[in-house]
């Protein structure tokens, strides 16, 4: 069977992504509109405001990626899109509309789960059309997922398959990055304006490690918490607040965290490669500590576009799941709060 073109469609928050996929790997057309300018004025998501640019930016967004792909509706295969988790509003948009693509074209429709997209980021290669495809990932895989919504370790011993090995018990390491950066009055998002600002910058003080009951849970609300006092203290104390420095202290203290238990389990696992994915890994701290402590253990890292919403990735994980003859129903339901479905062994 020659490789399958895939239309991925991706609208589970404040992206608009939409993708054209050949084979899971080679990229056509991989367009997103992003929504960042429009929350930054109100320092965070709006569902409501996510929804309705969502609607306005459908449209244009699958116009740009079929014009950069130049492919026909014969061309296609099949036409994939995320239906959950995320924002229900936002989710909505892109379910129907890979809907009604679908039926008009008369082509197999697949449903994408949001984070299985991130980690089948790791499978998009940026390798011209001209030149042969560099090797799948191996596995065992052990994936990390961070997000704005998520933050899993994932051990995958075969496509589709995946055991989850650990998880944060309260806030999401990106969440984290966003409520600290409001704190520290940085812009949205806070994840590449703390970045940012610690880049360079000596910790200002260290923060301490959360535990947690399971061996490879996170939990990073306590720290948000101190990030929170350390800030006030210098209020009272009407001090000058280190920005740079308390950015630093709090990334250092995330990463070391996503870091120290991402090393142990690819230990205890066994594991042939590490995959990262999702909006905090785009992060170069993170990205310089896992290459220093994971050691002989290949790293896997997906481009930074590819690590934030967008539509290729959910056309990677689309084409596993066509060639399994996975088909979604025409009545495909956006589902908000849709897990993966976990493995046992
Ligand atoms: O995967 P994503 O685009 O959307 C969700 O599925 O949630 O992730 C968005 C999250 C936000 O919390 C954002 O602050 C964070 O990813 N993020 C970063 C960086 N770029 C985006 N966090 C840390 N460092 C970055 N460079
Ligand atoms: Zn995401």
């Amino acid at each position: 069977m020659s490789a399958p073109v895939i239309l991925a469609i991706e609208s589970s928050c404040d992206e608009t992504g939409v993708a054209v996929v050949i084979g899971g790997r080679r990229i056509r057309a991989n367009a997103v509109a992003s929504q960042v300018a429009l929350h930054a004025a109100t320092g965070g998501i709006v569902p409501e405001v996510a929804a309705r640019q969502q609607l306005r930016w459908m449209v244009p967004t699958l116009r740009a990626a079929l014009e950069e792909a130049q492919v026909d509706w014969g061309d296609l295969d099949a036409v994939a899109v995320t239906y959950g988790p995320g924002l229900i509003g936002s989710l909505l948009v892109g379910v129907n509309m890979a809907k009604a693509l679908a039926v008009a074209h008369d082509l197999p429709l697949v449903g994408v789960n949001h984070i299985e997209g991130h980690i089948y980021a790791n499978w998009l290669t940026d390798a011209p059309a001209a030149e042969p495809l560099s090797g799948e990932p191996p596995f065992p895989l052990l994936c990390l997922v961070v997000s704005g919504g998520h933050t899993q370790l994932v051990l995958m011993h075969d496509h589709g398959s995946y055991l989850l090995l650990g998880q944060t018990v309260d806030d999401a390491a990106g969440e984290a990055f966003d409520k600290v950066g409001r704190l520290l009055g940085l812009p949205y998002p806070g994840g590449p304006a703390i970045s940012a600002a610690a880049s360079g910058a000596r910790a200002a003080t260290r923060f301490p490690r959360a535990r947690t009951t399971g061996l490879y849970d996170f939990s990073f609300s306590g720290l948000k918490t101190a990030v929170l006092r350390e800030v006030a203290g210098y209020r009272e104390r009407d001090e000058p607040i280190p920005v740079d420095g308390l950015a630093a202290a709090f990334e250092e203290a995330v990463v070391d965290a996503l870091v120290t238990k991402t090393a142990a389990a690819a230990a205890e696992h066994g594991v042939a490669a590490v995959a990262i994915g999702g909006g905090v890994a785009a992060n170069s701290a993170l990205r310089a500590a896992l290459h220093e402590r994971l050691g002989a253990t290949p790293l896997l890292i997906p481009r930074p576009e590819w690590c934030t919403d967008n539509g290729a990735m959910i056309g990677a994980a689309a084409a596993f799941r066509y060639a399994a003859g996975d088909r979604a129903d025409p009545s495909l339901e956006a589902i908000p709060n849709l897990a993966l479905s976990w493995s046992t062994a």
